[in-house]
């Protein structure tokens, strides 16, 4: 479909701030529609026709409160001013004219308004309002629409409406079916809808308002004197109790050059904050949850201690011990969780805890010195407890088994373990490197059974979809051992 500012490049020469100012009204416009419950077209004079005879429609919107005269999308067409005297006069005089045109598709003369859109002193298109057929004599409130209807015409004519400063309909925007209070000059309610005074019972104002400001019926609300004062557009949501939430849409009236009136358009948002809530609460909930984990990775740990203490064999002690361990990196991960919950967490937060918990643990044996370089920035939630639970297995191998017998017996040697993270690719790599004994000449990582590499093989194979080596180096590169960890980040399921 060609757009509005297509059409009047095409088929007019608008400058583009006439073009811009067709495109403010147009994205106003609905509210016109609904309030005089009619289609709306708008046109300009066809200069890529040369007699200089036609009109094309460069915009049409359909009332959203009734049902729609024209079937046939009429935007880009163009119409014989022969057809539309009516749109001709009104550009010509500048006068709004009504009367009747002869729509393609329908039986009927169409009753219709042609209203000048003026822009800096001149005319530069017309608004055809097409009203349908009458349902009857006007309703009180339908009269009402209509003469709200009215005097925006006559602002589409004196250049105030649109707003410079805003649009006062679309999508998310009180509509006209969902309540308006029409207020005067000084403020006081001239009338409101049926559905506009039930939004005000459910903020409590239960007298009738009619004759009466908004702050004398008991509702506190700023917009309307803002909107009265300073002559602009103006919302302000108002609740009341935690379900109850109108937004009120607060819409000047001009008549030359000062404001006479305010439409408010009221909706009630209390479902969509309710939704908003739901939406807060459960992230809530899902902080809670990681924050309780936490909690209980934390209990059971102590537990694992107090029972470490209370036995006497030593091999005991040390297994419970490394349970307690294990335990404690897991709930290292939830703790990060329990403050950003996500679908990503930070791993570079997790990596600083778990050396603290390394040093914690293990460094009161021997003076050895951890050193991280890099980051690994934020990684998927799933992959950070595996790979939290590898790297500390591994640091405390390094800080408890490299530097046993070495040194010499004075211990002069600092032992230093560096743990170099990045990332490459898509892959996230974890360098633990020492400057320790290294490895024993027979030990082979895919035989180990011990428990702690048993542990890494599988977290980094099965469950990380990584890769893992581990090597002894040369004494001409400084010795010790050197163990990389390769994992894809994205996991795959
Ligand atoms: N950084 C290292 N330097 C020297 N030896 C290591 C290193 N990491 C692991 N090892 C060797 O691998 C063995 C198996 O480690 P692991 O499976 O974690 O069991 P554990 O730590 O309980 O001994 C260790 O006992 C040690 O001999
Ligand atoms: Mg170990």
């Amino acid at each position: 479909m060609t757009t509005l500012a297509e059409l009047c490049e095409e088929h007019t020469s608008l400058s583009s701030m006439a073009i811009d100012h067709l495109l403010r009204l147009t994205a106003s416009w609905s509210l016109l529609a609904d309030l005089s419950f009619s289609d709306m077209v708008l046109v300009a004079p066809d200069e890529e026709i040369s007699d200089d005879e036609s009109f094309v429609v460069l915009g049409q919107v359909r009332p959203n409160n009734r049902s729609t005269l024209i079937v046939d999308d009429l935007i880009g067409t163009s119409q014989p001013s022969s057809q539309w005297p009516l749109v001709r006069e009104a550009f010509m005089s500048g006068e709004r004219g009504a009367g009747e045109v002869a729509l393609p598709g329908v039986d009927q003369a169409v009753p219709v308004w042609c209203i000048p859109v003026r822009f800096d002193g001149r005319i530069i298109a017309v608004l055809v309002r097409l009203q349908g057929p009458l349902r009857g004599p006007a309703s009180l409130y339908e009269q009402a629409y209509l003469s709200i209807f009215e005097r925006l015409c006559s602002m589409v004519s004196d250049t105030t409406f649109p707003y410079r400063e805003d649009t006062v309909a679309g999508p998310g925007m009180p509509r006209v079916g969902d309540g308006i209070i029409l207020i005067n000059d000084v403020g006081e309610v001239e009338f409101a809808t049926p559905n506009a005074t039930n939004a005000l019972h459910r903020l409590g104002v239960y007298t009738s308002t009619e004759g009466k400001t908004f702050a004398a019926a008991g509702l506190r609300l700023r917009v309307v004197e803002r909107c009265l004062e300073y002559g602009i557009p103006a919302m302000e949501e108002v609740d009341r109790s935690s379900d109850v939430a109108i937004l009120f849409h607060c819409v000047p009236l001009f008549e030359v050059g000062v404001v006479t009136g305010v439409v408010v358009l009221l909706r009630d948002v209390s479902d969509l904050r309710q939704l908003n809530r739901l939406v807060l609460n459960k992230e809530a909930a899902v902080r809670e949850v990681h924050h309780r984990v936490k909690n209980n990775l934390q209990t059971i740990s102590s537990l694992l201690r107090l029972q470490a203490r209370r036995s006497d064999e030593h091999e005991t002690v040390v297994a419970l011990q490394e349970a307690e361990r294990r335990v404690r990196s897991i709930a290292v991960v939830h703790e990060v969780l329990s403050r950003e919950p996500g679908e990503e967490v930070v791993f570079d937060e997790i990596v600083r805890s778990i050396v603290l918990l390394v040093e914690d643990t293990v460094l009161a044996l021997h003076p050895v010195e951890i050193v991280v370089n890099g980051e690994l920035g934020t990684l998927p939630t799933d992959l950070a407890t595996p790979l939290a639970l590898a790297l500390t297995e591994l640091l405390t191998n390094a800080v408890e088994h490299a530097f046993i017998d070495f040194g010499g017996p004075d211990n002069e040697h600092v032992g230093i373990v560096t743990l170099d993270l990045s990332i490459d690719g898509d892959d996230a790599v974890a360098e633990i490197r020492d400057n320790g004994r290294g490895l024993d000449d027979d030990f082979k990582l895919d035989v180990a059974t011990s428990l702690g590499l048993s542990i890494v093989r599988d977290l980094v194979r099965s469950q990380l979809n990584g890769k893992i080596e581990m090597t002894t180096v040369g004494d001409d590169e400084g010795g010790g051992t050197l163990i990389r960890v390769v994992v894809p980040t994205e996991l795959a399921t």
